[in-house]
Formats: structure tokens, sequence, C-alpha cells
């Protein structure tokens, strides 16, 4: 049997980048005023005005009306840590004291497939509470702890990119794995969940510090074995580490030179933070047609930096926007838009409204590597929505009383004053997952 839904309001996706200007580029933007969205099992069927799709409808079809709301195609996060969810805006300094404090302690405890489950379903949850439908996640070093992410993801038919957390030094014991058992470890979560529905394994060596340079050899190894797979790990997010990576690996010519030499320089390389970087390695990025997810919100908390996003612009390093969870302070990638912004304005960049939504949808989708399927109501793709309240807090309420927005405007108002309030519904391949409760 057919399921068919239909979703009708006003309706916002991207079709190409809008570029950098407060105009969004020609034929970037799909706007309908009054628009429907059909829905069939799980896919998009068909988008258009209303008036038009209206009378195709067939008979059996579930219609649901969002004339105050604005549809959009579910928020994608690109870097985060599921297990640290528990610790979210702990005190306390900068990087390598934060993890060896807060993070570490936390991440041990998922050697414990009971918590792990646990934290896994309550980020899921938080996840579709905040419009968020897909995800490129940290699990941690316990093969439980992306059993347990996998499995929760499942439930929910969710598209989520996770992978075993690779780190064989300088951290507990009960964290540290080693090059052997790591990779086997890897190989094997890899054949049970990767391509197991909308799930995709990522290979995850932490970060430099935390793995010898036999197992970032080896990690390099496993993408040769597995082509195409995703890899994601962190780069020049504080000055402490890229010095302490520069005394443990003085062989390389800088940060990024130790993952190019292990082979963790490709397409398809996802790395965390890169704020302290010059043009060669932005130039080298973008010659391996490898990323940067960039995570202001996480950089503010930590006081990491600022990242320079106009810089990565005009060199076309490829970049995805993210919470970096537990590092991150909120969830809401509407707030990740937020501090986004302020960063690129202290950087001389008034990051437009355009640019910022489409980077959390089709922007963040073709980063991944993951645009065939969602970011866009694309025919074909995966019906992942998030029905926004543009009045969703009552300093918005207030704004939107006292004067008449454009969409622009609505757009940024969401961006600077919204958070989870203004999520009011998240549907997962055409089911609604979450409602906010009115
Ligand atoms: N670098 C290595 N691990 C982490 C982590 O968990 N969070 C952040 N922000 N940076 C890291
Ligand atoms: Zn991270």
């Amino acid at each position: 049997m057919t399921m068919r839904r239909a979703l009708r309001g006003p309706i916002l996706h991207f079709l190409d980048d809008p570029g950098d200007e407060d105009r969004p580029r020609e034929g970037s933007l799909g706007y309908f005023a009054d628009g429907l969205l059909v829905i069939e099992n799980g896919r998009i069927a068909a988008l258009d005005d209303a008036e038009t799709l209206l009378p195709t409808l067939h008979a059996d079809t579930v219609l649901e009306h969002y004339p105050q709301r604005l549809i959009m195609p579910g928020f994608i996060d690109a870097h985060l840590h599921f297990a640290q969810l528990g610790i979210i805006a702990s005190y306390g300094r900068q990087l390598l004291d934060w993890l060896n404090n807060y993070t570490f302690p936390e991440e041990s405890r998922f050697r414990d497939r009971d918590y792990a489950d646990r934290i896994a379903e309550a980020f899921i949850d938080e996840q579709l509470r905040h419009g968020t439908t897909c995800a490129m996640v940290f699990a941690t070093s316990h093969e439980n702890s992306v059993e347990a992410l996998f499995t929760a993801a499942k439930r929910y038919d969710m598209r989520l990119m996770t992978g075993k957390v690779l780190m064989d030094r300088n951290a507990p014991e009960a964290l540290r794995d080693d090059p052997v058992k790591g990779i086997a470890d890897s190989r094997r979560l890899l054949e049970r969940w990767h391509d197991n529905g909308r799930l995709e394994y990522v290979l995850s060596p932490r970060f430099a510090p935390t793995s010898s340079p036999e197992q970032l050899a080896a990690a390099g190894r496993f993408l040769d074995d597995f082509p195409g797979i995703a890899m994601q790990t962190h780069l020049s997010e504080n000055r402490a580490e890229i010095e302490w990576v520069a005394s443990l690996y003085p062989e390389a010519d800088d940060y990024l030179d130790v993952y190019a030499r292990a082979g963790l320089l490709r397409s398809r390389c996802f790395f965390g933070h890169a704020i302290h970087i010059d043009d060669s390695v932005r130039r080298r990025l973008r010659e391996a047609d490898a990323a940067i997810t960039v995570c202001p919100s996480s950089n503010l908390f930590l006081g990491s930096g600022l990242f320079d996003w106009r810089a990565a612009r005009a060199q076309g390093v490829n970049l995805a926007l993210a919470t970096d969870i537990g590092a991150g302070t909120s969830l809401s990638q509407l707030q990740t838009l937020q501090d986004a912004y302020k960063v690129c304005q202290l950087n001389g960049y008034p990051l437009p409204v355009w640019q910022a939504f489409y980077r959390l949808t089709l922007g963040n989708a073709r980063t991944l590597g993951i645009e065939r399927h969602v970011g866009s109501f694309a025919p074909g793709n995966e019906a992942d929505v998030v029905i926004l309240d543009t009045a969703g807090t009552p300093l918005m309420a207030r704004k939107r009383e006292s004067r008449e927005s454009r969409l622009d405007e609505l757009l940024f108002d969401l961006m600077m004053l919204g958070d989870d309030r203004c999520v009011a519904c998240t549907y997962v391949m055409g089911e609604p997952r979450y409602r906010r409760a009115d």
C-alpha cells in the first residue's frame, strides 16, 4: 500500500549555492508562498504551488496544513559527539583540560551498553526536537557506543553517519584501543551497519594526539580497503593542541600533513574546526576535495578562536556547519547560525541568511556527499522535513505582531532569535517523529 502525505504551507528549499551576496544567486532558491509537498512512501513525490497540486492528490492522502509556518528540509549537523550530551556546557578552560576533566571520564562510561543505549535514545530525541534529521556523529572508542547509536537511529529510520573512535594513546586506559583491534572493530561495525537502511559508517580517528603514527597509518589503509568511506577527525582547533601535535609528529610539515602522510587527506575526509590554518592548508584541503566542519558555538565556548569563513570560501574549501556537542552549547542549528553570524561579523563578513540556511540543508548535504538522499525537496529524495515557527519564542512573536517581515527577515529572526522552541514538527522519511506540545 502506498503511504501518501502532503504538507501545505510556505515552503523553502535550495536548488544550489545561493552565494555570498545579500541577494541569492538566480535559480538557487525554491520558494512557494502557499506550496504543497507531496510525499509517497517516505520520499518526495512532488513540490509545487498548492493551487496546482491539490487537484492531483489521491483521495487517501493525509493532508496537513501549516499556513503560519515555514516548511524546510530537515537540518543536517555535520560534527558532534553523542556521548558528550551529558557534559554539555561543563566549565573549564580550553580544549585539552576540558577533554581530560570532563570528556574522557564521561566517554569512559560508554563501555556499558545500557548507559550507551540510554544516551543514544535521548540524543536522537533531542536531535528531532531541535529539527535535526541527519547527522555525522562521533561515538566513543567502544563498539557498544556505535551499536547503541545505530540501533537508536534505525528505530526512527533516521539518516545517520557514525563510527567507532580510534584512540590508542594519551587517554585513560578505559578509552584506549590499539592499532590492530581498533581497525578490526571498525571493519566489523562497518560490515554490520554501513548501508544498512539509511545508516553510514564513518572512520573516526579522534585526532592526531590520541593516535600513534601506526594507528593513523592503519586508518589510511582502511580507506584504501573501503574506497568512498567517509573519515572524520579534528584539526588545528587550539594553539596548545597544535604545539602538542608538532612535538608528537616532528617529521610532519604541519598538522594537516600528519593526516596527509597517513593517507587521511582525500575526498570525504572531514576535519573539525581547522581554525588556525593558512592558505597552504586551505589549498591542500581543496585540492584533496576534503572538507572542514565548522563549529562556531564550540569554538566560542572553548575559546579556541574565530574560524575565517570568508578565507575558506575564497579558496574554495568545502565547508559544513555543525554544533559540536558537547563543546558546542546548543543542539540547535539555529543557534549555531547565530554564533556563525557573529563570528563571521568579526571577520568582516556578514553571513547572509540564504547562505546560512543553505548550509543547514543542501550545503551540508553536498559537503557530506549525501545530497542525492537529503538536503532538498528534489523528487525522489528522502522526506526529512522540519516545520518552523518564525514566532516560536515570546520575543519573536512580539516582533511579528509589530511589523510585517519579508522572507529574508523571517529567516534572520530564526537564526538570531530562534532555538528549539521554533521547531513545531519534525518528519523523518515522511513520518512525524516530533511534535511540539502547543
Ligand atoms: N579534539 C579531540 N577530541 C575532541 C572533542 O571531543 N571535542 C572537541 N571540541 N575537540 C576535540
Ligand atoms: Zn568534535
